[in-house]
């Protein structure tokens, strides 16, 4: 099939697919779907190491050539550095999994000012950047898919997670803005919103899957980050605007955009784990 044909196909195996944060959780949960479908992968996260391990794990098991290519997404001007290296490589990319994250709980008071501006860098400047660079060259071949991953935290505006949250609520925007923008040229744009899933994400705080101080109710409650990867990856091929993969976070979702604020504002006065006057 020819790039000019492909444009209304709904699904191509021979895609080259790059994954931002791709060595654990979600992320390769989607580069190992992806991996068993055929397609190409650019994978692409911090630890040489891990991602190297991840891309060869790939290719020994699903025969699929990959490439791996450690950076730290949390930098200034990443993304123009990425496509760089993509340009040098040759790699032209037809589906973009925008996905790496990192998360950390505190007030915007007390948060640490480097984390902070590296999780505005890592969640909204690097991918809004991707998307344009991988977007007009999209555009041009008129295929390809861009998806990003935003949280259901973005339904609601929660203490303690003001950068977190704020951040995914405009990857929600921005995706909804870019899907009219390049619907028209055949690319395809699918936002992602999980509710809580047990990945490493939450290493060291007090949402860490088994960790201490947790019910095993709430653990059994955290998602099945290759459940996750399995919708997110169906919704992107149906050319989905948005997907929030399990029900009960859908419902979670509806409930926390018609939260009121006093009730927020009641909560917050009151959580055992944030500071008090
Ligand atoms: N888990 C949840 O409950 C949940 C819920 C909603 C949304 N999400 C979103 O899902 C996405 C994936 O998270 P996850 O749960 O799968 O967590 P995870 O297992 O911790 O995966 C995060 C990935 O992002 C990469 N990453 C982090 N900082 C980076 C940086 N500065 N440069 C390059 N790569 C970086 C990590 O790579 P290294 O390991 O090399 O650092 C890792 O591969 C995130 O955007 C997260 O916000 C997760």
């Amino acid at each position: 099939m020819t790039r000019a044909t492909s444009r209304a196909a709904t699904y191509n195996s021979a895609d080259r697919a790059l994954i931002t944060g791709a060595c654990s959780g979600i992320g390769r949960e989607i580069a190992t779907l992806l991996a068993s479908r055929g397609h190409e992968l650019v994978l692409v996260s911090q630890r040489p190491v891990e991602l190297q391990a991840t891309a060869d794990v790939l290719t020994a098991e699903y025969g699929v050539r990959t490439h791996a290519i450690p950076l730290d997404l949390a930098t200034t001007d990443a993304a123009g550095r990425l496509v760089a290296v993509l340009d040098e490589r040759g790699l032209d990319i037809d589906i973009a999994i925008l996905n790496a994250g990192l998360f950390f709980f505190g007030e915007v008071a007390d948060v640490d000012p480097a984390r902070a501006a590296a999780m505005l860098e890592l969640h909204v400047v690097t991918p809004s950047l991707l998307a344009h660079h991988l977007g007009a060259r999209m555009r041009t071949r008129r295929h390809g898919h861009i998806l990003f991953m935003s949280s259901i935290s973005a339904w609601g505006d929660f203490p303690g997670i003001a950068f977190y949250g704020s951040s995914k609520r405009y990857l929600r925007s921005f995706a909804a803005t870019l899907r009219s923008e390049l619907g028209v040229w055949g690319v395809n744009v699918t936002l992602v919103a999980p509710g809580a899933t047990a990945t490493p994400l939450f290493h060291g705080t007090p949402l860490e899957p088994g960790g201490a101080g947790r019910s095993s109710l709430a653990d059994r409650f955290m998602g099945d980050p290759a459940f996750v990867a399995r919708e997110a990856v169906e919704a992107m091929f149906a050319r989905k605007a948005e997907v929030i993969p399990g029900l009960h976070w859908r419902v979670m979702a509806g409930l926390a955009s018609v939260t009121p604020t006093w009730l927020i504002d009641r909560l917050r006065q009151h959580a055992p784990w944030l500071s008090r006057p």
